[in-house]
């Protein structure tokens, strides 16, 4: 079936390059990143995990887990690691799935046939920590995921799970913010005590409430 935003993501076991793992037991009560690479031993691939073990600092102070999938089995994973590790100058410090028979890739829609009837496509799934998927996207094979965005996301995902508030094109961690257009007029001096800017009536702006 295939999944949509807002769908409880489907729970799996699954091989990993640090042992047999139950997807929400990693989760735990966090945020997650699940995303998938076409292959292992890709150069592009091999970029985009060093990128994110060199983040591990960033996903854990927006308590969040990564965990990364790619077709091949679990000996091919180690030795890829290594590569990762020394051409990408970081050390892998996130699980990797070895999903040879394709469970975790067809579970999640990450493979399509159109594209490559071997290969997962470069998809990402945000979870929240009640297990609802908050993000999805799908990136070709040829072209390579901007981590910084995936961050950004999260960020923004988290400030909006908590204040009534949405984030405005290219916004970024510390900048206004817009109010939630169910928000009257009237409530907003106690809510936004910060201050806000009413550009038109639909559209009216707030310093980040959390900051
Ligand atoms: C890569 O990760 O470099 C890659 C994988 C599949 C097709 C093209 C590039």
């Amino acid at each position: 079936m295939e999944l949509r935003l807002g769908d409880t993501a489907p729970n799996f076991q699954a091989q990993t390059s640090e042992g047999e793992i139950d997807f929400y037991e990693y989760l735990g009560d966090g945020w997650g990143v699940l995303f998938s690479h076409p292959a292992d031993y890709t150069p592009v691939c091999t970029t985009e995990l060093g990128r994110t073990a060199q983040l591990k600092d960033e996903f854990a102070q927006r308590n969040t887990k990564v965990m990364a999938l790619s077709v091949d089995d679990l000996d091919s994973h180690k030795g890829w690691i290594n590569d990762i590790n020394e051409t990408q100058n970081t050390t892998v410090n996130f699980p990797i799935i070895a999903d040879p028979e394709r469970k975790v890739a067809e579970l999640y829609g990450m493979m399509h046939p159109n594209a490559s009837d071997s290969m997962t496509v470069r998809s990402v799934y945000i979870v929240s920590p009640d297990k609802k998927i908050k993000l999805m996207l799908t990136y070709p094979a040829s072209t390579g995921r901007n981590f910084n965005e995936i961050l950004r996301v999260i960020d923004s995902l988290q400030l909006t799970a908590n204040y009534s508030v949405a984030t405005p094109a290219d916004w970024k961690e510390g900048e206004d913010v817009v109010i939630a257009p169910a928000i009257p007029d009237e409530e907003i001096p106690e809510r936004f005590p910060k201050g806000h800017k009413k550009i038109k009536p639909y559209l009216r702006t707030t310093p980040q409430p959390n900051k």
